[in-house]
């Protein structure tokens, strides 16, 4: 992978000068209830855009949930779930296409030629690819496991999104789709020279990183994380078993008190004050103080979020519906990609 690409990103506070002139496309899979985490590092920041005026699509990407286990009989539960979530978060489904992927159909039509444009050598390379292939449980790795990356670069095309808010994680797939998209142009141009895709950049979160409670990266299935929708019990009970460190003088200071300094960073996310400011308050009052800090902030600031997720959690008929339209928006765009694909390649 090319430092080009980093060199040519874009990071969240990055002012984007005219919000109509872009398409922004994301997604994440279908894998349980998000957390503070996921809010702070990337749903706020959908949430911004969108009310900045871009146009946005999130989709859930299930299909990649079967890369490396089987939740086939839960899917649709999960994707529900995870629409619940946006909703809470307040992506508003009249200004963003919220739809499943496995219900757009054309993404599996683009996957075959994008499969011819990029080589074996480059998909077994892919260091996500690999970082997941070390994780993963499963016995064997099968070939979803290779080619998901190349259905991604679909997943951004089809809309001919050009900016792609993801996570450090998630370049190496950017770089696959911007790869595909040029290789793509160069091969297939329009008569009139003109090309079809545009060569998609990253949106990079400048939101430092939450650690989980026992002081490692926060994760649902390591118990570390305050999920979006804990009760405020089970809030105080979870950060009440974080762990913190002897020194009783609260201060922000991430490279030599990680686990205290996430707990700062935390509360002044939550009061939108910076954390230096929480830390000179909460002083010589130690952890318990600052613990209790935390929790009142938390709970204070998604109180609306969580009364808004417990009542659409009453309607799946609605998350239902939210996923129907935009699967309709995005099968409308993704069947016109289509068709300009196949008449440059000649298909027709
Ligand atoms: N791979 C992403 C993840 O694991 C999810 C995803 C699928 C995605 N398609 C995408 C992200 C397209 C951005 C753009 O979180």
């Amino acid at each position: 992978m090319t430092t080009a690409t980093a060199v040519s990103d874009l990071t969240a506070s990055d002012p984007i000068a005219d919000p109509a002139a872009h398409r922004v496309l994301t997604g994440d899979r279908p894998t349980g209830p998000l957390h503070l985490g996921h809010y702070f590092g990337t749903l706020q920041n959908r949430v911004r855009l969108q009310d900045r005026g871009v146009e946005m699509f999130v989709l859930v990407a299930d299909y990649q949930v079967i890369t490396d286990r089987d939740l086939a009989d839960r899917l649709a539960e999960h994707t529900e779930n995870l629409v619940l979530e946006y909703l809470a978060a307040g992506l508003d489904p009249d200004r963003a296409t919220i739809f499943a992927h496995s219900a757009v159909p054309a993404l599996n039509q683009l996957l075959l030629p994008f499969l011819s444009l990029v080589s074996v050598a480059e998909l077994s390379r892919n260091p996500t690819v690999k970082d997941e292939i070390a994780h993963s449980s499963q016995a064997a790795v099968n070939g979803l496991m290779f080619t998901y990356p190349v259905h991604q670069a679909a997943d951004i095309l089809f809309c001919k999104a050009d900016l792609v808010p993801v996570g450090q994680d998630q370049l190496p797939h950017l770089e696959v789709a911007r790869t595909i998209a040029r290789r793509f142009n160069e091969r297939y141009p329009h008569t009139d020279g003109s090309t079809v895709f545009p060569r998609p950049k990253a949106l990079l979160s400048d939101a430092p990183m939450l650690l989980g409670t026992d002081g490692g990266k926060m994760s649902k299935s390591r118990g570390n994380a305050v999920s979006l929708g804990a009760t405020e019990d089970e809030t105080a009970r979870i950060i009440r078993g974080a762990k913190t460190d002897v020194e009783r003088r609260i201060s922000y200071d991430p490279a030599n008190r990680p686990e205290v300094s996430s707990l700062v960073l935390l509360a002044a996310l939550c009061q939108e004050r910076t954390p230096e400011a929480i830390a000179e308050e909460i002083g010589d009052g130690g952890a318990a103080a600052l613990k209790r800090t935390v929790t009142e902030s938390v709970n204070e600031y998604f109180r609306p979020l969580r009364a808004r997720r417990a009542e659409l959690a009453t309607d799946r008929g609605h998350l239902r519906q939210v996923l129907r339209d935009g699967a309709a928006r995005a099968n409308a765009i993704a069947d016109a990609t289509l068709a300009e694909v196949r008449e440059v390649m000649g298909a027709i």
